[in-house]
């Protein structure tokens, strides 16, 4: 009886805050930094990898809740260029990740009409990695509902660097010329060229940083950051994130 109250309770919660936000007013681009699962494993007392296990769990809620409230574009922080630092049993795991969560989230993807997409130096992944990622992006293709884009081996240096060296050759061989590089042209070489921009930033853990995270993208997305460890991270969390993000002003440089 009373676990049934607690449950009707929380129901209640996450149904009156969801009535906070402005259905017009959805972010449409929500980029999140998955952080904290190291620090919620060893609060537990359980191997990091445990918190990993944890946080892919979560992905589902948020790409769900996310979907319901009408975002467009999910942006997962999943595994910088940086990562590869880790121990190698952790990147091993981390790398695995994917497929365990692909081999056992698409058919509930496909029914959702979600759009698997990626962004980062997919070649530098392992076989496995890869073979499972390309097969979603490849049955999820003519999707046309959420697209839920998974930042894989990414970093925005990188990336930033690949734009220009592009854009050099082009320059080079008389394709454009150097007057005509703008902000149209390096967005185009972007790994996110399809995108619009991320409206709302969310970095879980207290970390206050960006770790080399779409740092041209972010220009004028608003940041939301919480103490709370990813793996903790639920549906009313991403409706308060959306919240916050509706009571600011976006002013793009203007007054
Ligand atoms: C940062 O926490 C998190 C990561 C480096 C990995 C994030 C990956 C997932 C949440 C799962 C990915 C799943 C799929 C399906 C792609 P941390 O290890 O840096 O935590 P810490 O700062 O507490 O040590």
């Amino acid at each position: 009886m009373l676990e049934k109250l607690t449950k009707w309770k929380s129901a209640m919660t996450s149904e009156q805050k969801s009535k906070d936000i402005d259905d017009i007013n959805v972010p449409k681009h929500i980029a999140i930094i998955m952080d904290g699962n190291g620090r919620w494993a060893k609060q537990k007392g359980l191997p990091r990898v445990a918190g990993h296990h944890e946080g892919m769990k979560v992905i589902n809620k948020v790409v769900r809740k996310a979907d319901e409230l009408g975002v467009e574009i999910l942006t997962l922080y999943a595994f910088s260029t940086e990562n590869w630092k880790r121990p190698k049993t952790e990147v091993d795991y981390l790398l695995r990740l994917p497929e365990r969560f692909l081999n056992k989230e698409l058919p509930t993807l496909m029914e959702k009409n979600v759009k698997v997409r990626l962004m980062g130096s997919v070649d530098g992944l392992p076989d496995h990695t890869k073979k499972a990622v390309l097969k979603a992006v490849e049955d999820t293709e003519a999707n046309t509902g959420l697209v839920l884009n998974f930042a894989l081996n990414y970093g925005s240096r990188f990336e930033l660097i690949t734009a220009v060296k592009e854009i050099a050759k082009q320059v080079e061989e008389g394709v454009i010329s150097a007057t005509e590089v703008d902000e149209s042209v390096l967005t185009s070489h972007l790994m996110t060229a399809e995108l619009r921009d991320p409206d709302l930033l969310i970095r879980t853990s207290g970390e206050l940083r960006l770790s080399n995270f779409m740092l041209w993208q972010l220009a004028y997305s608003e940041f939301w950051f919480t103490d709370v460890l990813w793996p903790d991270f639920n549906e009313q969390h991403l409706v308060e994130a959306i919240a916050v993000y509706q009571k600011r002003a976006r002013r793009y440089g203007g007054v």
